[in-house]
C-alpha cells in the first residue's frame, strides 16, 4: 500500500496522504472458507460495527461541508472522501464474506447528520472538535477491533491503513485549531 514513487505523509507504515488506495479486480476475493464459526462470528460483528462507523464519520463530515472558500473545506471535502473509501472498504468486505451490512446502520447515518449539521451552525472551532472527538473514538474502536479479532490478512491491512487514516485526520483538525485561524 506504500508508494514510494510519490513518497507523502506516513503513520504506522501508511501512507495516508494516498486517500483512495488502488483496487485491482483481482484483489476482490471471495473469503471465509474453512474459517470457525467462531471466527466469522466475530469477523462479522467487527466488519459490520465498521462499516457502520464509516457511514457515520462520512455523513459527519458531509454536512459539516460549507460554501465558503478555504483550507477548513478542502480538508473537510478531502476527509469526506476518504471516509467514503472506508466505507467501501468494509462494504466489500462484508460480501466478500457473504455478510449483510447492519440493517440498523441508517440510525448512524442519523446520528452523523445531527453531529455534522449542528456543528457547522455552530461554527469552524466546534467543526473541528467535533472531528477530533470523533476520530479519537474511532481509533480506539479500531484498537481494539484489531487486537481481538483474528483477521484475515489483507483485511487486518486494510483495517491498519484506515485506522493510520484516522489518526491523520486528528492530526489535520489539531493543526488548524492551533493555528488560530478559526
Ligand atoms: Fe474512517
Ligand atoms: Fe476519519
Amino acid at each position: 500500500m506504500e508508494d514510494n514513487r510519490n513518497p507523502g505523509q506516513s503513520q504506522g507504515g501508511y501512507n495516508i496522504s494516498i486517500i483512495r488506495p488502488q483496487i485491482i479486480n483481482k484483489d476482490i476475493k471471495l473469503r471465509g472458507e474453512g474459517f470457525a464459526e467462531r471466527r466469522l462470528a466475530s469477523i462479522k460483528k467487527g466488519l459490520r460495527t465498521l462499516h457502520t462507523l464509516e457511514l457515520m464519520a462520512q455523513t459527519i463530515y458531509k454536512f459539516q461541508i460549507t460554501k465558503e472558500p478555504g483550507e477548513l473545506n478542502r480538508r473537510l471535502v478531502a476527509a469526506m472522501c476518504n471516509e467514503m473509501t472506508h466505507y467501501q472498504d468494509f462494504q466489500v468486505k462484508l460480501l466478500e464474506y457473504g455478510f449483510r451490512p447492519s440493517p440498523f446502520r441508517w440510525a448512524y447515518w442519523i446520528v452523523g447528520f445531527v453531529f455534522g449539521y449542528l456543528s457547522r451552525l455552530t461554527g469552524p472551532k466546534a467543526i473541528l472538535k467535533v472531528g477530533i472527538w470523533v476520530e479519537t473514538k474511532a481509533v480506539h474502536h479500531y484498537d481494539r477491533l484489531l487486537e481481538k479479532i483474528e483477521w484475515d490478512e489483507d483485511t487486518r491491512k486494510i483495517i491498519e491503513k484506515d485506522q493510520a487514516d484516522e489518526f491523520g485526520h486528528i492530526n489535520h483538525w489539531k493543526e488548524l485549531l492551533d493555528s488560530n485561524r478559526y
